[in-house]
């Protein structure tokens, strides 16, 4: 099997790109990635010598004739992890969104459409689904989209293109709507990596609002693992939620974080919350599961230990992010406050 992957250098392609070529001996991955501040070329450097197996382009999945070079090729699978992820960014400036996560998705779907290329699977998240009151259900794929965020905004209307391109083209496409994902080598502007590295170098933890916003997290590997399954044996123009059943509030996780770190409630820094934030997110896996066969295998405990103990034991990968560029964008956004 030959994949085209996009946006591998980030936190869960990379993650994808590890675990596939480790279980696969017969398969080989071409993957396309900006190199963003969100890409690293170190998350890949396990894989970058086996050279008949994975190959890497540096572009852009908005360059028409880069990605219709790189089709061309006829991969058995686009699988596509590129965007900007971040909702904190996406209130800053919404423009690269916008391009990447729309734009981007569009050149991917015409030049697969172009090349005949068989299975398109957009990497989605259940972000635009909305926010759930605490008593609410948990979403299901058949939810009305209602994204809050320039971010879930554009993860929407990258949907509603896929699906467009499948009733429109016959294109064979799926759709994954995941969950909260946490793990290892998981850029530390999101809540739990920043959360461990601040612990880590005793500085302030900053919880948003009230800190019982709840989100339904899920290990990363189990998510590759569902990816795959939808990849090889989802139903042609199906959406499949994906979710870890793993509700906590916010507030909790930093605290468990502190615990485990040994490091005092006293770095707890409530801040101004997020514009827009989203109460809760709860997924609904039962499609996949049912169809598809997949649980998630991870418990939270295990999966948050493994967590920190990966970045307790990689701190040279991190230390060099949060000494970069990352930190302008972190004083622009708390300044923003
Ligand atoms: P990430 O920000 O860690 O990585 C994104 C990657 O995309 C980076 O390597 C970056 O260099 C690359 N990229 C950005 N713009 C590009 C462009 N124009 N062309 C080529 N490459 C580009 O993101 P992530 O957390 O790994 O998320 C991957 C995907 O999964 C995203 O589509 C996101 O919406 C979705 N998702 C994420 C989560 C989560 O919890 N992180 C949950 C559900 C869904
Ligand atoms: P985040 O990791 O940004 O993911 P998302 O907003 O896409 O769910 O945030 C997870 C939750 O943690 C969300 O409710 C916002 C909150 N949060 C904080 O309280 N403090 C922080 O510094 C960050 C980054 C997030």
């Amino acid at each position: 099997m030959r994949l085209l992957v996009t946006g591998g250098l980030g936190f869960i392609g990379s993650n994808f790109i590890l675990s596939m070529l480790k279980t696969y001996q017969d398969l080989s991955i071409i993957n396309l990635d900006l190199i963003t501040y969100a890409g690293n070329l170190e998350n890949l450097v396990d894989v970058t010598h086996d050279k008949n197996r994975y190959t890497f382009v540096k572009g852009d999945i908005t360059d028409k004739s880069l990605v219709s070079e790189i089709v061309s090729t006829k991969p058995d699978a686009v699988v596509n992890f590129a965007a900007e992820s971040h909702v904190d960014r996406s209130i800053l400036d919404a423009s690269a969104f916008l391009k990447t996560n729309i734009i981007g998705v569009q050149t991917l779907l015409d030049c697969c459409r172009e090349h005949g290329v068989g299975r398109f699977v957009q990497i989605s998240t259940d972000e635009v689904y909305g926010s759930l009151g605490p008593e609410d259900p948990p979403f299901v794929e058949t939810n009305h989209l209602k994204p809050n965020s320039p971010y879930s905004a554009s993860k929407a209307s990258a949907d509603l293109l896929v699906r467009a391109y499948h009733k429109t083209y016959n294109m064979d496409v799926v759709i994954t709507r995941c969950s909260n994902n946490y793990g290892l080598l998981q850029f530390p502007e999101k809540l739990i990596p920043l959360m461990i590295t601040n612990a880590i170098q005793n500085q302030e933890l900053p919880v948003y609002g009230d800190g019982l916003n709840v989100r339904d997290w899920i290990y990363v590997l189990d998510h590759c693992k569902a990816i795959d399954k939808v990849m090889r044996d989802g139903r042609s123009g199906r959406i499949y939620n994906i979710g870890g059943s793993c509700e906590y509030p916010n507030i909790e996780i930093v605290k468990l974080i502190l615990t485990k770190l040994k490091k005092p409630f006293s770095l707890i820094k409530y801040v101004q919350d997020r514009p827009g934030h989203d109460r809760r997110y709860s997924m609904d896996a039962t499609r996949i599961r049912d169809e598809l066969g997949w649980v998630p295998s991870t418990g939270f405990e295990e999966g948050i230990d493994a967590t920190i103990k990966w970045y307790i034991e990689n701190e040279s990968w991190w230390r060099k992010i949060k000494s970069g560029e990352y930190l302008d964008y972190y004083e622009k956004w708390y300044g923003n406050l």
